[in-house]
Parts: C-alpha cells; structure tokens; sequence
C-alpha cells in the first residue's frame, strides 16, 4: 500500500512538473502571438526601436508618471496617421511637450493625435519644423494648454479657427515664420489669451477686426514685418492691451486716432519704420501711455500738440528722425507729468539747427535731477552753419551781437540737389555739434525766430519770461535767463 502511494506521489509530482513545463511553453507562445497581433502601448519616453522616427527624453522612463518630454522627429517622412502618435497616451502626465525637428519635412503638421492624448498638457513647443500651414482646430480644442510656441516653422497660412477653443491658452508664440496675411476670426475664443508674438514674419495684410476676439490681450509683438498701415479698425478689439510693438516694418505715415480704441495701452513701439508724417491726434485717446518710441524714421515735423494729453508719458524716443528743431510747446505735457518718475527724452541724431529754440535743452539739463534725463540731452546735436562755427573758433563780442540779427543761413552747403535726402541729411549730420557743448549765448536767433517763439507762449508772465529767456543773448547773464527759464519750466 504505501508503495502505491509512493508511486502515485512520484507521477503526480512528474505530472505537475509536465504541467508547468507546457504552461510556460503555452505563455511564451501566447506572448509571441499578442506581440504580433494585439496592439500593444510602447512608452514614448522609452522606445527602443531604433528605426522609430521620434525618440523622446523624458524626466522619468517609467510608464504615466514623465511630466516632461523633449521629442526629437528625425527625417523620414513621418505622417499624421503614424501609429507613434496613439503611444502618447503612455505618458499621460505630461505637461511640457517639445518637438525639437531636425531635418527638413520631418514634421509638416501639427501632431494633433498625439495632443489629444494628453489631458495635462500646458506647454507646447514645436521649433524647426516645416509645417506650412495650421488648420482648423489643429490644437483639438485643449482645455489644458497654457503655451504654445511654435518659432521657426515656416508657417505661412493660418485658417480660420487654427487658433480656437483654448480656454487656458495664455502665450502664443508665432515668431520667425513667413505668415504673410492674417484674416479675421484665426484667432477664435481664446479668453486667456495674453501674449501674442508674431515678429519676424512676412505680414503684410492685417484684416479689420482680426484681433476683435481678443479683448484680454495685454502684448502683441509683431516687429520685423512688412506692414505698411495702421488702421484703428486693424487694432479693433484690443482694450487691454498694454504693449504693442511695431518696430521695423514699412509704416509711412501715422493717421488720426489709429490707436484710439487701446486705451490701456502703456507702450507702443514704432521704431525703425518709414515715417514721415504723424498727425496731429495719432495717439489721441492714449490717456495711459507711458513710452512711446519712434526713433529711426523720416518724422521732419512733430506738431506742438501730438504730445499735449498723454498725461502719463515718461519715455520719448525721437533718436534718429529727420527734426530740424523741435519746441518746447512739444514736449511741455511730458515735462509736466508726474516728476518724481524718471522721464527722458531722447533727441539725437535728429539734423537739429544750433538755434536759439533749442535753448530750453540747456535748462532742462541744469534743473533735472534725473541723471537719464540729463544724459539723454547732452547727447543732443545739431548743425551747425559756418557763421556759428566761425564764432565758436574765435569767440568775441561783436560776433555775439551779430548773431542777433543774424538770418539763419540754412543751406549754407555746397549740395547736390541730385543726392538722396537721406545722403544730404548724413552731410549735414557730420557738422553737427554737442549742443551743450556750444554755449548758450552763441546761439543765433534773429528776430523772425524770436517772434515766433514768442507767439507761441499764451500766458503774458510766460511770455514775458520766455522774452527775457530769449534775449539772454544780449543782456541777461546766461545763469539768469536760466534760472528764469527753469521757473517756466516747473
Ligand atoms: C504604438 O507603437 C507601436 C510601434 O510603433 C505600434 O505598433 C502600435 O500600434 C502603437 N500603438 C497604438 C495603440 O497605436
Ligand atoms: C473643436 O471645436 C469645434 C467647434 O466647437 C468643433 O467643430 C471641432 O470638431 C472640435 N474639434 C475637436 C478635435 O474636438
Ligand atoms: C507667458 O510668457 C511670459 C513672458 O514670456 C511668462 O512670464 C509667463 O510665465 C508665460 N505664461 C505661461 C502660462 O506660460
Ligand atoms: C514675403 O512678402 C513679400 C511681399 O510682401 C513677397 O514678395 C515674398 O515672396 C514673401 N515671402 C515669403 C517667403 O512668403
Ligand atoms: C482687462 O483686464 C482686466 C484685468 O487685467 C479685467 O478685469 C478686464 O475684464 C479686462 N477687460 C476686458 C474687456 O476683458
């Protein structure tokens, strides 16, 4: 009997061990057979494939738990409907997503299959790509992202609703692309939207209205373009923006109350345009402007009241116009704004002429405490006709008086009438002289000049002292006419 059990012991023990032996050989094969023919998720921040088109880094390998993913596309050719892009759903906790591209036509959309995928997304960048075009809802309508840069893309269209039903997008960065155009409505329910950068693109026509959906806007940079008008239809819609840059486009002329339905506006940026002409109210209803830059334009005439109720103004840039003086009705408002702020106004560059309407510049200077204000106007220059620059070499008192009554001889150079202004500007530019470094009783100012600027001070106690200010160059002791001035001016 006990044999019996031994035996039957030893075969059920040599079964169990058949058993597992066929189990294992059943599990390899089954293995085999799901590897084949069940799809199966790879770990995007872990594959090993080398031949996949995508690798990415992430800041951790195992499966739902990376938050960031740095994917590099290689050249092939991948397509929309690659079955990489589904795999994203292994790494659901990603919030930072970066497509870094290395070669031409690696990536030529925008990978929405992928996007969907990941619920906690917020920060999108796609850089060096060749995606020419963005669709309609190419985002799928995340309510997650918070970011989406997509710098050097070669983009050149954007459709209708490409930009829409984000309600968390708050940054958009779309610079170094070749959009030509932008039409209305691209940009479509985007209620956080806060920083819109287009710079550097190839933007010529704006449509009326294509910024109306934006109204919480505060910075919209779209620098280094092509766009020749400024409308206040173009900038319809924009009531909180705070920031807007222009620079570097091909604006040619600044009209009424472009910029009237911007109320909010804190700092525009016009600089290295073409402008040649402002109109009297182009920053009209500019209540809150604090910098307003236009240097490196063609402005020949400022008008004495385009300044006169920006009340909050602490920055000017005039650098590098076409000004041959500028009063100082002009910048009066500025100058009365608020002192205990830093203000400057910048003048150089300008073909100033060393006259006595300047002569407000060397009274500022003594009676600023802002060391950026004073630095700014001794940097001022200005030409400098040969009768002044005779006195300056050899001052005496009969050229002093003489200077008086001196017409001012403008065109005192030998031009060819033939030479672009811009070249004549540049001769007349290199006899400039430091303003400041001239004193101040050498400026001429004839008679006609004197009336004139005398004609434009109301106030009879101003213009008396603005009188006396001005015949400094004869009686009054310079440090008078000074101080005189300076009690004008504050
Ligand atoms: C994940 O990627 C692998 C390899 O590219 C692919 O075979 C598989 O179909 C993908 N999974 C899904 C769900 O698409
Ligand atoms: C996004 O929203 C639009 C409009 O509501 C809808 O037509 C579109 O199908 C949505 N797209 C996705 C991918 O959900
Ligand atoms: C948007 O950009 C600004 C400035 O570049 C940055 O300070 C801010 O953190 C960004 N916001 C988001 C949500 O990425
Ligand atoms: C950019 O715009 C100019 C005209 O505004 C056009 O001649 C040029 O071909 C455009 N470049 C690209 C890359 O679209
Ligand atoms: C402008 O921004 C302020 C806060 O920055 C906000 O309270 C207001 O609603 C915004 N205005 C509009 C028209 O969205």
């Amino acid at each position: 009997m006990e044999q019996v059990t031994k035996y039957l012991i030893i075969i059920a023990s040599l079964m169990s061990v058949e058993l597992t032996f066929t189990e294992s050989k059943y599990e390899a094969v089954t293995n085999h057979i799901r590897y084949d023919y069940i799809p199966i998720f790879i770990n995007v921040c872990d594959i090993e494939d080398r031949r996949s088109r995508v690798h990415c880094y992430c800041d951790s390998n195992k499966p739902k738990l990376a938050t960031r993913a740095d994917c590099w596309v290689f050249s092939g050719g991948i397509t929309e409907e690659d079955p990489i892009w589904p795999n994203f759903s292994s790494q659901t906790e990603i919030e930072h997503l970066t497509f870094n591209v290395r070669s031409d036509d690696a990536l030529t959309f925008v990978p929405a299959k992928a996007i969907v995928r990941l619920d906690k997304l917020k920060h999108l960048t796609i850089q060096f790509g060749t995606i020419k075009r963005i669709t309609p809802y190419a985002f799928t309508n995340s309510s997650t992202i918070r970011q989406i840069v997509l710098k050097s893309n070669k983009i050149s269209s954007l459709d209708k609703h490409s930009f829409s039903q984000m309600m968390m997008l708050s940054n958009l960065s779309l610079d170094d692309n070749q959009i030509s155009e932008l039409k209305r409505d691209v940009f479509f329910n985007l209620p956080n939207l806060h920083i819109l950068h287009l710079s550097n693109n190839n933007l010529s026509l704006i449509h009326e209205g294509c910024f109306k959906h934006l109204n919480n806007l505060i910075e919209l940079n779209l620098d280094y373009n092509y766009i020749s008008v400024v409308t206040r239809e173009m900038l319809e819609g924009l009531e909180n923006l705070s920031r807007l840059n222009m620079r570097n486009n091909k604006l040619t002329m600044i009209g009424n109350l472009a910029f009237t339905d911007l109320w909010e506006l804190k700092e525009l940026m016009l600089d290295n345009n073409a402008i040649e002409f402002v109109s009297e109210r182009a920053f009209g209803g500019l209540a809150q402007l604090r910098r307003l830059t236009l240097s490196g334009n063609r402005i020949a005439t400022f008008y004495e009241d385009i300044l006169e109720h920006i009340t909050g103004l602490v920055d000017l840039d005039l650098r590098d116009n076409l000004l041959s003086t500028i009063s100082f009705e002009t910048i009066r408002p500025f100058l009365e704004n608020d002192k205990s702020i830093s203000a400057a106004v910048y003048l150089e560059g300008n073909p100033l002429e060393c006259d006595c309407r300047l002569s407000w510049i060397y009274a500022l200077r003594n009676e600023t405490r802002h060391n950026s204000l004073r630095g700014a106007l001794e940097k001022v220059s200005c030409v400098v006709d040969t009768a002044l620059e005779r006195r300056i070499e050899e001052p005496d008192d009969a050229h002093i008086e003489a200077a008086n009554d001196n017409i001012l001889s403008d065109d005192n150079y030998e031009y060819d009438y033939k030479e672009d202004y811009a070249e004549r500007v540049k001769h007349k530019m290199s006899k400039a002289k430091k303003l400041t470094d001239i004193p101040l009783e050498m400026l001429p100012c004839p008679k006609e000049l004197k009336e004139t600027i005398e004609e434009s001070y109301g106030h009879p106690v101003q213009n008396e002292i603005r009188l006396k200010a001005f015949s400094k160059v004869t009686r009054i002791s310079p440090s008078l006419s000074l101080v005189l001035l300076l009690s004008l001016l504050f």
